[in-house]
């Protein structure tokens, strides 16, 4: 969910809704505000769209210069009117709105009902603003103190209150929030975008930490003893335009095509200009420390978690250290062996999944070495970790991550070189090779996004599957699982990945008269291989695509369609593979009519568990 909140002068409903706008990508299952207009609190909110609520508000504008925001992905409880933020008391003192998730919400409704609270939704949220009014005691501050203490979960919470006509409330725990710092005005969000119109300026508040705002001032304080914290501002060097469309239709097409800029720009900074090896400053680790970790780790989530199977590829091959990797809803229920010869590796493009966050502090207390891959600079993620390396992707706001992908995988690459010369398990010479071919990758890419056309009609020739198989080997494999996500988030067709060696063990029933399957052949020791298993299922029927090195023209003879990559090391061939795969999907997708960057059910940022 997203939230957004403003005090100030300016027209505070229009500030909110754009603000909101920005955050969409953190769910868009209903939207809403409230607004106090000096006397009393106002709320409107509607399901679905922010359009939808946009045309409540322009029947009847609300008007004041407090108000509070929030756009819902549904957790507790259906997308509907009702569900929707913000939530009220039963007098409207108190308006809240709510991101995370309420553990205990049930036993304090059950005692907040028995009292005679009238609840109107089916939300944990509302219990928060039930709670406010009944422990009300005069100060809004001390009342919210005491209401924090009674919650178990995560929250990151916006307040209005129909007694303080001059402030505005946040608190976090476990969910982002950050507080905008303005001329006159003052901003709480979610996200930065949301506030980067108005201001650079920003405090990235801490769990257990609340922020008290008037137009004039932000205090920062302990919510538990209220004792104040003073934080130096933090300063936004990126700007909107890396967050707008630039032209394109949607983001992600827009973020795909950004990919070899993306990529350049994660590897500037990391290769020695002179030597060519791999550097990475912000590691500045020694030969020592590498030594002493016998086994990687890598935890993530979705797309993140794909691009963690290659870094296993990577860091295995270069380094032959063993490596896990593990989807971090699992990890972090299990009693992992992680230690303090652990290197954990989170890897999550918001750097704030939940999940990720949580394994990733539970490594740290297991004594392991922690480093995260993240693209959001001062993300928790990024800042609990013991280092950090940000990957330059710019702002993605797509749901189907693309550019993220490529330069987290990117970075395991590099960091897999990095690691084995501090191993000494690389030669100058291989090094320098290894690096040359990187650093070719973004043309490549571009070579590919130039035969888009011929993609998209492939895209639009599946748009009636009923499913959609994705084959590989090796590496190919975890591309594969890749494809087949990026193919079902966005289209809604059914789609599998799997071990091309695997298909014959129960999943070959599936294939029908006319099934398309997306074979990808690019680990030249693995061809004749691919081509036996290809040849299964055309033999049941299939309709198959290959996708393989430039080349390797044998394959022609056992596909329906071929479409053909450049060429380079087998262990680097994801960054180019992946694309025709993301393309596929957009173009399936548009041709399906659906909607692109905001696929149904789905959000950008899970910051709930
Ligand atoms: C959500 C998104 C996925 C993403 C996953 C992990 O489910 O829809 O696209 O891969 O979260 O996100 P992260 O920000 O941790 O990479």
């Amino acid at each position: 969910c997203g939230i957004m909140g403003y005090i100030g002068q300016q027209h505070t409903q229009e500030i909110l809704t754009n603000g909101l706008k920005k955050l969409e990508y953190r769910g868009y299952d209903s939207v809403g505000v409230a607004i106090h207009d000096g006397e009393e609190v106002h709320v409107t909110k509607a399901e679905g769209r922010l359009d939808n609520l946009a045309s409540r508000l322009q029947d009847a504008p609300l008007q004041g210069s407090i108000g509070i925001g929030h756009t819902r992905w549904a957790t507790h409880g259906r997308p509907s009117d009702e569900n929707s933020h913000p939530h009220t008391d039963d007098e409207t003192e108190f308006a809240v709105v709510h991101n995370g998730i309420i553990e205990n919400y049930i036993e304090l409704k059950d005692e907040l009902v028995a009292e005679g609270a009238t609840f109107t939704s089916e939300t944990d949220s509302e219990v928060i603003a039930h709670l406010l009014t009944k422990l009300y005691d005069g100060d809004v501050v001390s009342t919210i103190q005491k209401v924090v203490e009674k919650l178990d979960g995560a929250y990151a919470l916006g307040v209005v209150s129909r007694h303080t006509p001059g402030k505005l409330y946040a608190v976090r725990q476990a969910s982002p929030l950050i507080i905008g710092s303005g001329n006159g005005e003052n901003f709480i969000s979610s996200d930065i975008p949301a506030v980067l119109e108005h201001t650079r300026d920003v405090y990235i508040l801490e769990d257990g930490e609340m922020a008290v705002l008037t137009e004039e001032s932000i205090s920062l304080m302990d919510v538990t003893t209220g004792k104040s914290i003073s934080r130096d501002l933090f300063r936004v060097d990126w700007d909107m335009e890396q967050a707008e469309k630039n032209g394109f239709d949607h983001f992600m097409l827009k973020e795909i095509f950004e990919q070899p800029k993306a990529l350049e720009k994660t590897m500037a900074g990391r290769v020695d200009k002179e030597t060519n090896e791999v550097d990475f400053p912000e590691l500045a680790w020694t030969e020592e420390q590498v030594a002493k970790w016998d086994k990687v780790h890598i935890v993530a989530c979705g797309t993140a978690y794909h691009a963690g199977l290659l870094g296993k590829a990577a860091i295995e091959e270069l380094t032959r250290t063993p490596v896990d990797v593990e989807v971090a809803s699992e990890f972090r229920y299990r009693n992992p062996i992680v230690n303090e010869n652990t290197l954990v590796i989170a890897v999550s493009q918001s750097g704030e999944t939940a999940d990720t966050l949580a394994a990733l502090r539970q490594s740290k207390e297991l004594g392991a070495k922690t480093l995260s891959i993240t693209n959001v600079v001062g993300s928790s993620i990024s800042r609990e970790a013991d280092n950090v390396i940000l990957t330059l992707a710019g702002p993605e706001i797509a749901v189907a991550s693309t550019k993220a992908y490529t330069t987290q995988v990117l970075s395991f690459y590099l960091l897999g070189i990095y690691l084995a010369q501090k191993k000494k398990q690389i030669t100058p010479e291989q090094n320098a090779q290894y690096m040359a071919a990187l650093q070719e990758v973004p043309e490549q890419m571009e070579e590919i996004l130039f035969h888009n056309d011929e993609i998209k009609e492939y895209g639009e020739s599946i748009k009636d599957a009923k499913s959609v198989f994705f084959l590989g080997r090796g590496i190919d494999t975890a591309v594969a699982l890749e494809g087949s996500l990026k193919l079902k988030e966005i289209s809604y067709i059914h789609s599998e990945a799997y071990a091309a060696g695997e298909l014959k063990h129960g999943t070959l029933a599936l294939i029908e008269e006319g099934t398309p399957i997306i074979s990808l052949l690019t680990q030249e020791k693995l061809y004749d291989k691919m081509l036996g298993n290809i040849k299964e299922v055309s033999a049941r029927g299939a309709n198959v695509l290959g996708v393989t090195m430039r080349g390797n023209v044998k394959v022609t003879q056992y596909v329906d369609e071929t479409c053909f990559i450049p060429e380079t090391y087998s262990l680097f061939t994801p960054l180019l593979s992946v694309l025709p795969l993301q393309l596929i999907s957009y173009y399936t997708s548009l041709a399906l009519g659906n909607d692109v960057d905001k696929p149904r059910n789905l959000a950008k940022s899970v910051t709930v568990e």
